[in-house]
Order: C-alpha cells, then structure tokens, then sequence
C-alpha cells in the first residue's frame, strides 16, 4: 500500500489552558538553580507540624514527670517519684506476700493432710524442689537417685532405711542421721565385726554368703549355711530374720537387689568388717519449718512415698 500520510491533512493543533495554573502559582523558590533546577519553598504540612510540637510538649512533661536527666549520681527524680527499681521491690513483696500464706498453711497443714489439698501440695513440691536443689542434691543427687554405693541413699524408690511416710521423711530431714549436732538425730551403730573381733574373717566370709543368698545373688551355698548360724546369732536382731531390714534402727534391707553401700561380695565384706556409719546434717537450724516441710513433700512424692 503507498504511503500517503504526507497528503493526510493534520488538524491544527489545539491549545488546552491547564486548570491548575489558572487556580494557583507556582509557589516561591529558595531561590537557589542547579544547573537550572529550582528548588520549591513549600511549607510543612500542618498535620506534621503539629505532631512536631506535640512531642515536643510531651518530652517537656516527660521531663518534669518521670527520670529522665543523667546527673552525676543519679538521674533526675521526676515528680511522679517513679523508679523502676521500686516497681521491682513492690512485685517481689506482693509475691513473697502470696507465698507468705502459703507458708503459713504449710505449717498449720497436717503432715498427711498437704497432699489433701491440691493447691498446697503444688506450692509444696515447688518450693522443696529447689531446696533439694540448694540443700541436698550434692549427696542425693538433682533427681534424688543418690549416689550408688557412696552410703547416700536413693529417695526414687521404695526401699527405705527410715521409713518412708511424710511423718518419718520430715523427721529425717529435721535432724539429720548420726550427727552430733541434734540430741534427736536418728541415730544406731552396727558393730565392726571384723575389726573389733567379734568374728574371724572366715565366719565373715561365710556370712557373707549367706547375705547374698537372702537376695538370690550368686553364692556358695555351703558357706552360706554355715553363715545363717552367724547371721542369725549376730545380725538377724536388726537387720530381720530374713534380711527384711529396720526402719526403727535404719538397718538395711538385706534381702533386696538396693544397695547403700554396694551388693558385691567385697562391698557386703566390708560392710561387716569394718561396719558403716552414713552420717547427714540435720536442717531444723538451717531451713524455716515451713521449708523443710516442704522438702519432704517433695521428697515423698518423688515415687517411694508411704
Ligand atoms: C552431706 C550429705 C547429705 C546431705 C546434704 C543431705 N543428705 Fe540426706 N542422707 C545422707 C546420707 C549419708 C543418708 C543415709 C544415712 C544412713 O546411712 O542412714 C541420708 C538419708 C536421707 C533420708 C533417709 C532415706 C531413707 O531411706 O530412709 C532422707 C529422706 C534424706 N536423706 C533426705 C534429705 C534431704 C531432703 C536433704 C536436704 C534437705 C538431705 N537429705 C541432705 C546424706 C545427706
Ligand atoms: C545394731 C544393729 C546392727 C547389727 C547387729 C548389724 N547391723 Fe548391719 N547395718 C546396721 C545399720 C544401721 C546399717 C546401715 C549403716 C549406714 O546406713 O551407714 C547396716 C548396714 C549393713 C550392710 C550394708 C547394706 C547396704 O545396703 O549396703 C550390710 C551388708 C550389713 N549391715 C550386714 C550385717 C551383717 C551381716 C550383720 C551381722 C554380722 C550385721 N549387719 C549386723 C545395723 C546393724
């Protein structure tokens, strides 16, 4: 097809006057050009002027009001008095005053009765369990497993030297085992049978066999007839006829696979030779009565409680 655009007859151009320039100016300049660009001089807006001075108001009464100045000691007090610190203070004794009443139950509660009452129990084991934390985890271990064959006896499980109940638990952490510190600490001393010369190594090997025949471990079986004539002369007054152990004395079960001080035929030798003397700290000194309570609630429902 020919191009004829150059016959098509053009409209004559029509000039459109701009609204905007007929409403208003061009506002003024700074009167600075850059290589011929002018700079508007526009106001602010006004919204934004406002919030400028509003904050600045604001800041002038934050001043006066609240800290805020860092001076050489200290910072400016504020008229409010506020402080931080005192906000601390005042959490921590409204905290201390809601635990307060619950230490106050603690001690009126009934041993048998805390774990009646679900709330008190709750509050119980908390706080025990960090005083086990602070004050027996380095001889029972975080979780109360003990330390095997150290003497220091598991609290998980249901094999008990003094008895198990909550009465017998918080008696035990009162005044402790075998120290000298409390006139009421639990207290008994199993002879050194061997040392003292009260029997021959011979007679203590043969009870020992016997021992470890109460239990079913691996054991001579001659031997051990001829120990249960020693046991039962020098042993059964406390530890049971059957090795069924003493809560009274805190004389060992002998017939169970838990063991304080360790069930090989060396550890069960050395236990009768030479006797053993597990000694703990009494508390009642040391912790308020409320806390030890506490521990032994904790103590209790680890999983041997009674
Ligand atoms: C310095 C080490 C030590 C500390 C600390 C200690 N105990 Fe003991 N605890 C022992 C020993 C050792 C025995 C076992 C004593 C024995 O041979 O009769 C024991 C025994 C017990 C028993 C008796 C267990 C049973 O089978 O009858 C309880 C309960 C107990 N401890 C709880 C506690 C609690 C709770 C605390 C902390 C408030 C604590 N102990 C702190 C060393 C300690
Ligand atoms: C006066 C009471 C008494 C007499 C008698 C006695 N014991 Fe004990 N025996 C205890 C006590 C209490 C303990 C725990 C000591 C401790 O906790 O430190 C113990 C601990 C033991 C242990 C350690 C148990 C373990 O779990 O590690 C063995 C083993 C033992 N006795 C065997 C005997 C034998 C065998 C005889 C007799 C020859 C005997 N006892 C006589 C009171 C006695």
């Amino acid at each position: 097809m020919a191009d004829n655009s150059d016959n098509k007859v053009k409209p004559p151009e029509r000039q459109y006057p701009d609204p905007a320039a007929k409403l208003k100016k061009d506002p003024p300049t700074t009167g600075h050009s850059w290589d011929g660009i002018e700079e508007y001089d526009n106001p602010m807006p006004r919204w934004w002027v406002w919030i400028f001075i509003i904050t600045i108001v604001w800041s002038l009464g934050y001043w006066v009001a609240y800290p805020a100045w860092p001076g050489i000691q200290r910072a400016t007090s504020g008229v409010l008095g506020y402080s931080s610190r005192a906000d601390v203070a005042a959490e921590i004794s409204e905290f201390e005053a809601r635990n307060e009443q619950f230490f106050v139950q603690l001690v009126e509660t009934d041993l048998d009765g805390i774990h009646d009452d679900d709330e008190l129990q709750r509050f119980a084991v908390n706080a025990g369990a960090s005083v086990f934390r602070a004050q027996c985890s380095q001889c029972h271990g975080t979780g109360g497993a003990g330390v095997q064959a150290a003497g220091f006896p598991n609290l998980l499980n249901d094999e008990w030297l003094w008895g198990g109940t909550m009465e017998d638990i918080h008696e035990t952490i009162r005044y402790g085992i075998r120290n000298e510190d409390y006139a009421d600490a639990r207290w008994s001393e199993m002879p050194a049978f061997g040392r003292d010369g009260i029997l021959s190594e011979e007679e203590i090997d043969e009870t020992v066999h016997f021992v470890l025949s109460l239990s079913d471990a691996d054991h001579d079986a001659d031997l051990a007839a001829a120990g249960a004539e020693h046991y039962e002369m020098n042993c059964a007054s406390c530890h049971g006829d059957g090795g069924e152990g003493d809560y009274f004395i805190g004389a060992p079960a002998l017939n169970t696979q838990v063991w304080l001080y360790g069930g090989s035929y060396d550890a069960i030798f050395e236990s009768i030779y030479y006797s053993r003397f597990g000694v703990m700290p009494g508390f009642a000194g040391r912790l308020r009565d409320a806390e030890i309570r506490a521990v032994a609630a904790y103590v209790h429902q680890l999983g041997g409680g009674q």
